[in-house]
């Protein structure tokens, strides 16, 4: 299906000797559709990866882009030059974060927001007197982006394995367990830690919702420690989990906040940190000489940022957030019925309009490929959903309605069928 003869094209995370002559291309794509370029249709159950918040080809989003472009496509942010939509976004995001008065530094995505936000950790406790204090904490599971710091706050072995150390001072800890960010934090020493990383659900280790009462007693125990925290909103801001900020479903409020994604439903790449007055504080005001030396070219690319003001609209106007939180139910009712299905063990769903069927361990202990023959089946059957380790993921558009979480039951568990018929002795 799709084949191509001979790219060139090297395919991010991906075993391109499985890839070469087996490309799906995806052609175009309209609200919740996709077409690949034989003209067949998948219901994008995933929002790409975890991006298409507002759904795809909005004429609005593209007009804003065009108007952009032709008005002012692009100039730096560096030095003191800036830009209206730069400008504007910053000044919105501050206001619909949690943190009063917070400070927005822009980027091209999550990753690099990750390394700013850790950077920005470390500087942080320098300039205070307490350069020792470097060490960060992530968690089992936990994927901050495949730059160097977030490779080693990451808690996926099989992304850090071959590469060496990439950042020392970092270490994982068990997602779950307080008692065990109390005996790390303990093991190296509160004045040698600088923060602490996590998502609100952990998104590509599998889906993984938070202990109830997790995040706060985290949250609190660095407190007491010193140690900045740093919620990576990557997958959870912009309506994902029924909020602007995923962080604020549980209730907890960090000193900084990395997003990207939904920022701009993906139609132009852009991220960046929202960091707390505090933090902020010694780099804006009065202190001639001390500055943040970390930047990205594009950082405040107006065309980009006149996107995420344009998609930030529609989540508004649209009222997509509460959208989010009225489809939650819906969709988990959609996963539940799944978990009749023999092929899967657990189902994971929580708040957000986002959930993950496990495939059933014994099943992926005899065939080592199950999860990725699930999604190519679901392919088949209409639907795009998004193969994890040990797991498929289903984090719709925040427009699907009724119909399309139907459809998303109905192809997956067709596509389940076919698994169970392929592994079947013929
Ligand atoms: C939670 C989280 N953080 C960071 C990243 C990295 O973002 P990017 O791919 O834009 O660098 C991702 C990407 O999926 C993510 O899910």
């Amino acid at each position: 299906m799709g084949a191509l003869e001979g790219s060139h094209l090297w395919h991010p995370f991906a075993d391109m000797t499985a890839v070469i002559g087996n490309e799906l291309v995806i052609d175009r794509a309209e609200g919740v559709w996709l077409w690949d370029e034989e003209g067949n249709r998948y219901l994008d159950a995933t929002s790409g990866l975890w991006y298409a918040n507002v759904g795809h080809g909005r004429a609005r989003m593209a007009e804003a882009i065009s108007a952009q472009i032709r008005r002012l496509d692009v100039y730096s942010t560096f030095n003191d030059f800036t830009n209206r939509p730069a400008e504007d976004l910053a000044a919105r995001l501050s206001e619909l974060s949690p943190l009063p008065d917070a400070k927005v530094f822009l980027g091209n995505g999550g990753g690099d927001g990750i390394e700013s936000a850790a950077k920005l950790a470390r500087l942080h406790f320098a300039l205070r007197g307490e350069p020792e204090r470097r060490h960060v904490i992530g968690r089992v599971d936990g994927f901050h982006g495949a730059f160097a710091f977030g490779t080693s706050i990451g808690g996926i072995d099989a992304n850090q394995r071959h590469f060496g150390e990439l950042v020392r001072e970092t270490s994982q800890v068990d997602a779950q367990s307080i008692d065990a960010l109390a005996a790390e934090i303990e093991a190296i020493g509160p004045e040698r830690i600088a923060a602490f990383f996590f998502e609100p659900v952990i998104g590509a280790g599998g889906v993984l919702f938070p202990a109830d009462g997790y995040l706060r007693d985290a949250l609190d125990l660095c407190r007491s420690h010193g140690i900045l925290t740093v919620a990576d909103e990557v997958i959870c801001a912009f309506g994902r989990l029924g909020e602007w900020f995923g962080v604020e479903r549980f209730g907890v409020t960090p000193d900084m906040l990395v997003f990207a994604k939904g920022v701009t439903s993906g139609y132009l790449p852009l991220g960046g940190v929202i960091v707390s007055a505090e933090i902020a504080e010694p780099l804006w005001y009065g202190n001639p000489g001390n500055s943040f030396r970390h930047g990205a070219t594009y950082a405040g690319h107006p065309t980009c940022c006149a996107a995420a003001l344009t998609n930030l609209e529609i989540l508004e106007e649209e009222g997509l957030l509460a959208r989010s939180r009225e489809l939650e139910d819906p969709l988990h009712s959609v996963l539940a019925s799944l978990a009749e299905h023999p092929t899967i063990g657990e189902v994971r769903a929580g708040p957000g309009l986002l959930g993950a069927l496990e495939i059933d361990p014994a099943l992926r202990a005899e065939r080592p490929a199950i999860v990725l023959d699930t999604h190519r089946a679901a392919r088949r059957n209409e639907v795009m959903v998004r193969p994890l380790l040990d797991a498929i993921a289903v984090s719709p558009p925040l427009i699907v309605d009724q119909a399309h979480l139907d459809l998303i039951g109905t192809g997956l568990w067709a596509a389940l069928d076919e698994v169970v018929a392929d592994g079947e002795p013929s």
